[in-house]
C-alpha cells in the first residue's frame, strides 16, 4: 500500500499532466477516507481542473471539495475506522474532570471527527435531532449516547421506544435507577412526555422561588427512538410537548434526543427542526431528507453505519464524524453491575 505522502506526490504529478500546478497543504486519514488537501498555484482553465478531478474520481474513487479560495480536498475511500464508546472514554473523562461541575453537565461524545473526538455537553447541545435511513446507525448512536450519559453524568433518563421496546427494552434491567421509564407504545410515550413537561414546569417554579436563572440539579434527558411513529398517531399532543420542552427545557436541565428514519416535513415539522439545534444526519434515503435536517443534500452520499454530518449550535460548520457503537453485552454489563 502506498503512503499518504507517496499518494500526495502522485496527485501533484497527475494534476501537472493537465497543466495544473498544485501544492500540498496536508494529508490525513479520517475514519472514512484518506484526505489530501492542496492549494492551486496556477491552472490554465476551470475546465482543465474539472477534467483532473474527474480523472481522480476514475482512478481512486476520490471526491473533491473546495475548502476555501483556491484550496481543495481530495478524499479517497479507504478502510473504515469504526468507533466504540470505549474509544470515546478518554476524551469524555478529560472533559468531565476538567470541569468543576462535570457530572452535572451531561458530557457526550458524538464519535470521531476528521482529527479528533467530538465532545460536547447536553448543556451546550440543548436538544438533538438524529435522522437517517434504516440501518444508518440511529439506534447504535442512541444507545451510545445513553451509555455515555449513564457513565459520565448523573442524568436521569426517560426512554421512548414506540416499537414495543425492541430497542430500549433492555434498559428495564437497569439496577441503578437512572432510567425513570421505558415507554413501549404511543400512549405510554405521550404520558411520559407530559411527565417531562410537568417536571420542567416544576423546576421553573423552583427556580423562580429561588431566584435562579439555571436549574442546578440533575439533568433529565428524554430519548425517543422513532418520532414518526408518535407523530403518525398523536401529532398534535406529541408536537406540543416536544416543542415546549425544546423551547424551555435547556435552562431547566430537561433535554431531548429525538431520532427518526423519516425526516419528512410532516414528521420533522419546522417547529421541531428549529427548536432542536443539534443535528446528527446519518445516511439518508435521499437528498431531500438530508435537506430537511441539515439544509444540504449530501447526507444521502454518506456511507451508512454511523457515518454522519454533525451540526452543533456552537459551530457554523457541518462536521463529518463516525458515530460510536456499543454492544448489547456491554450495555447489560454496565446497567446490571452492582455496587456503584
Ligand atoms: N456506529 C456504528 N459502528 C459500527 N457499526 C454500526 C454503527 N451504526 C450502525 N452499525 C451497524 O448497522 C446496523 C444497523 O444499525 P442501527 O440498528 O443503529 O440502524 P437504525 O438506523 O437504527 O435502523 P432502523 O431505522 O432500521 O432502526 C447495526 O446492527 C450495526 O451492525
Ligand atoms: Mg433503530
Amino acid at each position: 500500500m502506498t503512503t499518504l505522502e507517496e499518494n500526495t506526490a502522485i496527485c501533484v504529478k497527475d494534476f501537472a499532466l493537465f497543466g495544473i500546478k498544485i501544492e500540498p497543504i496536508r494529508q490525513y486519514y479520517s475514519p472514512q477516507a484518506a484526505n489530501y488537501e492542496f492549494e492551486i498555484i496556477s491552472l490554465p482553465s476551470v475546465a482543465a481542473f474539472n477534467r483532473a478531478v474527474e480523472a481522480m474520481k476514475l482512478m481512486c474513487d476520490a471526491s473533491c471539495e473546495m475548502i476555501g479560495a483556491g484550496k481543495f480536498r481530495l478524499s479517497a475511500p479507504c478502510n473504515r475506522q469504526y468507533i466504540g464508546v470505549g474509544n470515546c472514554e478518554p476524551s469524555l473523562t478529560k472533559a468531565v474532570s476538567a470541569d468543576e461541575n462535570g457530572r452535572q453537565k451531561g458530557y457526550i461524545c458524538f464519535g470521531k471527527g476528521n482529527f479528533d473526538y467530538i465532545v460536547t455537553s447536553m448543556e451546550k447541545a440543548a436538544h438533538i435531532l438524529v435522522a437517517g435511513t434504516t440501518g444508518s446507525g440511529k439506534s447504535c448512536l442512541l444507545n451510545s449516547l445513553i451509555m455515555e450519559l449513564l457513565c459520565f453524568s448523573n442524568a436521569q433518563l426517560i426512554l421512548i421506544d414506540p416499537k414495543q421496546g425492541v430497542e430500549f427494552g433492555i434498559y428495564e434491567q437497569d439496577v441503578h435507577k437512572r432510567i425513570c421509564s421505558v415507554a413501549k407504545n404511543v400512549s405510554e410515550a405521550v404520558e411520559w412526555l407530559s411527565v417531562a413537561v410537568n417536571e420542567m414546569e416544576r423546576r421553573y417554579a423552583h427556580m423562580k422561588e429561588k431566584g435562579l436563572k439555571e436549574y442546578d440539579g440533575v439533568r433529565l434527558v428524554v430519548v425517543i427512538d422513532e418520532l414518526a411513529d408518535l407523530m403518525m398517531t398523536s401529532k398534535k399532543t406529541v408536537e406540543q410537548s416536544i416543542v415546549r420542552i425544546a423551547q424551555m427545557g435547556r435552562a431547566a436541565g430537561v433535554h431531548l434526543i429525538v431520532a427518526t428514519q423519516d425526516p419528512r416535513a410532516s414528521v420533522v415539522t419546522g417547529l421541531i427542526k428549529y427548536n432542536l439545534p443539534t443535528k446528527v444526519c446519518l445516511k439518508t434515503a435521499n437528498a431531500q431528507h438530508s435537506m430537511n435536517v441539515i439544509d444540504v443534500g449530501k447526507g444521502a452520499e454518506l456511507l451508512g453505519k454511523g457515518d454522519a454530518y454533525l451540526q452543533l449550535p456552537t459551530s457554523p460548520d457541518l462536521l463529518r464524524c463516525q458515530c460510536p457503537n456499543i454492544s448489547t453485552d456491554n450495555i447489560l454489563k454496565i446497567i446490571t453491575k452492582q455496587g456503584e
